[in-house]
């Protein structure tokens, strides 16, 4: 068959009143009076290893909203098993009922999951209902349909034959077993990064995020609900310091998906280099890490669509997005007004727990982002190069709240400018309007990172321009919007230098990665 071009899920309203505000607070309840004991999943079976950790609500620290139980060596070795005695079958099955699966997913989250995903995904990582239902809802949807489109599209992909001579391709997947490993804030990447290799014929051993294993746990039920056969995905919270060196030590390591921290990306590359020559081939290493992502505006900006934009892209979800808005470029003759009116729109913001659907910003993930965070926004406190023009307050009494914080510096290379904060800090670099070569040359090559950036400019050549200048700093570039909230399919994502390999999640490219073709010719 050939797959059809899915659209993009839409966010519901959750107004007051609406059927899905009234069912989502309902599950929302529900959700918090038993505090659940989560399995690891093996070979489609609850494993418990009696070793245990906890998810907490990050806005109301003390509640314990499930334990669950952590891999130890045994446990990443029976995943690695059954993902392995898995394959032949999963590999063998017909490509329509390997997507019929996910297809299948799509559709229950929609229905009847979509509560418990959102749900989950705002108890346990703090988000707020439109941020939630983005990712654990629609994003997550959109991964599967438009994987499954271009899965269809790669395998029509052929050769021509000519006369004696017929040529086709057999796209295979990789020989082993993949390792996908995923981060906390985004749902929907826990959902796509096992389930993409899966999809063409891979089986994977996943580890999610500590801070995610909620949201995540039900996912993985989803796709067991799915059809999703035994040991096809390996559902495995565990430290990372022993489930990690075991995996990527395994002779049958096919590959790794993997979205999470620069550290951990550059660690995961280290130690398949040091394998090397044990494995049976050469890993595919695929990932997506940090960002410093920009915001370079022209003195021709639209300045309400800029301050939204930095609003937006720098405080939704605590900034906790690698795609967060982080440094900003704004020429002298336009700051007076985009500072009053950026103050005016920052100082709207409602933070607190995200029950209250009409808090914008949630808490940050655990005790050590808000020890990092804080201890960045300290020491622009102490500076004499960065002032504090909003926020700056860090309370950890109840929850891990900081407040959306905007620093002005002037020194462009300022710590905070530089270093990955991973939380609700903008800081503003105010530049010359006659030193606009050299503030985009700031821009261009002072980030180590290189994920999204936007431009604003309401001046056509100005934005072919800086479009130029700045064409190596951003994976994802934004021309008059803001830097997150890529849309699967529409604009595919990721970032070069140390911000990942840039096989864009929710492309046909990154679907192929997980694909080892054959070409086979026969002559007659
Ligand atoms: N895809 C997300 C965004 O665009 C980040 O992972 O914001």
């Amino acid at each position: 068959c050939k797959v059809v071009k899915p659209k993009n899920e839409e966010v519901l309203s959750y107004l007051p009143g609406s059927k899905e505000r009234i069912s989502l607070k309902a599950k929302l309840k529900e959700m918090q009076k038993t505090s659940m004991e989560l399995p690891l999943i093996i070979d489609g079976k609850e494993v418990h290893t009696g070793k245990m950790g906890t998810c907490i609500i990050p806005h109301h620290k003390e509640h314990v909203l499930a334990t669950y139980h952590m891999a130890g060596e045994k446990e990443v070795e029976r995943a690695i098993q059954a993902a392995l005695k898995a394959k032949k079958e999963w590999e063998n099955t017909p490509w329509e009922h390997r997507i019929s699966v996910f297809l299948k997913a799509a559709e229950l989250i929609s229905q009847p999951w979509r509560d418990t995903l959102n749900a989950a995904t705002m108890l346990g990582q703090s988000k707020t209902v439109y941020e939630a239902d983005a990712d654990s809802a629609c994003e997550i949807q959109d991964f599967f349909r438009y994987n499954s489109y271009f899965v269809s599209q790669i395998l029509q992909e052929q050769p021509e034959c000519i006369p004696g001579i017929f040529n086709r391709i057999e796209y295979r997947p990789l020989e082993g077993f993949v390792f996908a490993v995923t981060p906390f804030n985004f749902t929907a990447i826990g959902g796509n990064l096992p389930s993409t290799p899966a999809m063409v014929g891979n089986t994977v051993v996943w580890k999610p995020a500590s801070s995610a294993i909620y949201s995540n746990y039900f996912l993985m039920k989803v796709l067991q609900e799915a059809g999703l056969p035994d040991g096809v995905i390996n559902f495995i919270p565990g430290p990372g310091n022993v489930v990690g060196p075991m995996v990527m030590s395994h002779k049958m390591l096919a590959g790794i998906h993997f979205t999470g921290s620069t550290e951990t990306f550059n660690h995961m590359w280290r130690t398949v280099a040091q394998n090397l020559g044990n494995y049976i081939g050469y890993p595919r290493i695929v990932g997506e890490t940090g960002g410093k992502d920009f915001v370079f505006a022209h003195h021709s900006a639209d300045i309400d669509a800029l301050v939204t934009a930095l609003v937006f892209g720098g405080f939704s979800f605590q900034g906790q997005k690698c795609s967060a808005t982080s440094r900003v470029y704004i020429p002298h003759s336009i700051w007076p007004s985009v500072k009053n009116k950026l103050l005016d729109q920052v100082s709207t913001i409602k933070l607190g727990d995200v029950e209250d659907f009409t808090n914008f910003m949630g808490a940050v993930i655990d005790q050590n982002a808000f020890n990092s965070i804080k201890s960045y926004i300290d020491y622009a406190r102490t500076s004499d190069e960065a002032e504090i023009i909003f926020g700056g307050k860090c309370d950890d009494r109840v929850g891990f709240f900081i407040e959306p914080t905007v620093i002005v510096t002037t020194n462009p290379r300022f710590k905070t400018m530089e270093e990955e904060i991973f939380g609700p800090v903008v800081t503003i670099y105010v530049y010359k309007d006659q030193e606009l070569e050299e503030a985009l040359d700031l821009c261009e090559q002072t980030s180590k990172y290189a994920l999204t950036g936007a431009i604003f400019s309401q001046d056509r050549k100005a934005i072919i321009d800086m479009e130029k200048r700045l064409s190596n700093a951003a994976g994802n570039l934004y021309i008059n919007d803001r830097t997150t909230g890529a849309f699967v399919g529409l604009q595919p994502f990721g970032g070069a230098r140390a911000s990942g390999t840039n096989e864009k999640v929710g492309s046909k490219q990154n679907v192929s990665r997980w694909m080892s073709p054959r070409t086979i010719k026969e002559t007659f």
